[in-house]
């Protein structure tokens, strides 16, 4: 992504309506990449989510010795080189914004005696890799980090891994996705214990590509325990991707604030693991169905049908966090239009996300005259205390940022400007052109 930003202005807009598809899940496409590169054969993958993030992976999974190409379908075709036997790559490994690219195949890379050097843009610099390192290290694996274990980073994996027991510090599904990966590749049995569920892409996936595999609920009820068995060949997959639902929560959202609107987001994937924000919204008194209920690729999907709503304020308990982890900012839009406050608990993990979420918001917020408040680990935002928009939001290089003030702007009594609209192009490239042609006024600041 070039350093130029470029602004975008968000009208309060007509109705929003028709039936609108979100692109791939991330998630899934990250992984459908790293464990077809991982397996021995050919691997295809349909839906495949074709934004930088995803390709920064694609590229990396080549650099490691992957073969990936286009087949006749648009489908995406990989021959992978087998576990135990990824090349060392020449270059750098370059994954720009992404988080879970990067974290991810830190993992897969820590697994093997080869060496990589990670880098990425300035947001991705920021965050921290030690969640994921430290595990590593346990295991074996030499790292060679920025202060803070920030990246740029170097890893080297040792000849033999060290299988370990692990209980994650954090309820992320990177951390245990690395550390999973890594397993795959050590003598015996490495486990990960969750104290609170995060999502199980990771888990679902390992299975379809045949890995050796447990999932327990851990004694106290409470999260998982997740036990990979390590050298056992991966066999090769088709995977169907279904469309993102941390996507399809910005066409969901404009939908119930844009008044007038009614729309349909088709094949919307409905893992428990991802679904907070629709819990969350019905609670607020939204008017969402979930229609043609189906599995596609082992993942139910459904089409949501939302109407314009009289959403209240509600408050949301910190233990449904990691099931709409990405979500946050874009319901801080939806409750600014709700009668009353809407309190968001349990926000600390927002701090670490492509931006400090919770203070971009925060900002975004007061620059558009919604009154809140915002503390460490929490956000509560009055709804409908007077007019809204006119402001600019800076989006800090976080896509999620610029594409839900946006969505505030569709709404507002003045338009909202966003400081930068590349940024999306991480996760959602079709995104203004899929809103603008269900009503959506976007205008696009000309470089
Ligand atoms: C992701 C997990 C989440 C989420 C990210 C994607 C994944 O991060 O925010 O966008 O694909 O595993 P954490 O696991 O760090 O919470």
């Amino acid at each position: 992504m070039s350093e130029t930003r470029q602004a975008a202005t968000a009208s309060p807009s007509g109705p929003l309506t028709g039936r609108v598809r979100v692109p791939g899940d991330k998630s899934i496409s990250h992984r459908s990449l790293m464990l077809a590169s991982l397996a021995v054969g050919r691997s295809r993958v349909s839906g495949l989510l074709t934004a930088e993030d995803v390709m920064a992976t694609g590229a990396a999974m080549r650099q490691l010795g992957a073969t990936i190409t286009t087949g006749p379908e648009g489908d995406v075709v990989i021959d992978g080189v087998g576990l135990g036997a990824l090349a060392e790559p020449e270059g750098v490994l370059d994954f720009g914004n992404a988080g879970t690219g990067s974290r991810l195949t830190m993992g897969i890379v820590g697994g093997h005696p080869i060496a990589a050097t990670f880098v990425g843009d300035a947001s991705l610099s920021r965050r921290p890799m030690g969640r994921v390192l430290d595990p590593l290290r346990e295991m074996g694996v030499t790292v060679i980090a920025r202060e803070g274990d920030r990246l740029p980073l170097s890893i080297k994996g040792p000849r033999t891994l060290a299988p370990i027991v692990y209980r994650l510090p954090v309820a992320s599904a990177q951390v245990k996705s690395a550390i999973l990966f890594a397993g795959l590749n050590a003598p015996g049995e490495t486990t990960v214990i969750e104290p609170v569920a995060t999502r199980d892409h990771t888990e679902r996936m390992l299975t379809a590509f045949g890995a050796e595999i447990r999932r327990e609920a851990n004694a106290d009820g409470e999260g998982m325990r997740i036990t990979v068995a390590g050298r056992h060949p991966l066999r090769p997959c088709d995977v169907i991707v279904p469309a993102d639902p941390s996507s399809a929560a910005f066409a969901i959202v404009a939908g119930l604030i844009v008044p007038g609107s009614e729309l349909v987001v088709e094949d919307v994937m409905l893992n428990p693991s991802r679904t907070g924000l629709i819990t969350t919204l019905q609670e607020m008194g939204a008017d969402l169905t979930i229609e043609n209920i189906r599995n596609a690729g082992g993942e139910e999907i459904g089409d949501i049908r939302v109407k314009e709503s009289r959403l209240v304020g509600v408050t949301v308990p910190g233990s449904r966090a990691p099931s709409m982890i990405d979500e946050y900012p874009v319901l801080a839009v939806a409750a600014a239009f709700a009668e009353g406050a809407t309190m968001m608990e349990g926000l600390d993990e927002l701090r670490v996300k492509e931006s400090d979420r919770l203070a971009a918001v925060a900002a975004g917020l007061e620059a558009n005259g919604v009154v809140h408040e915002a503390g460490r680990d929490w956000l509560r935002v009055e709804g409908r205390t007077g007019s809204i928009g006119g402001g600019t939001v800076t989006t800090h290089l976080d896509h999620r940022i610029a594409m839900s003030f946006l969505v505030l702007g569709l709404a507002a009594d003045r338009a909202v400007t966003v400081d930068d609209h590349k940024t999306i192009q991480t996760s959602f490239p079709n995104f203004m052109a899929l809103m603008r042609d269900a009503g959506a006024e976007i205008a696009l600041e000309t470089a």
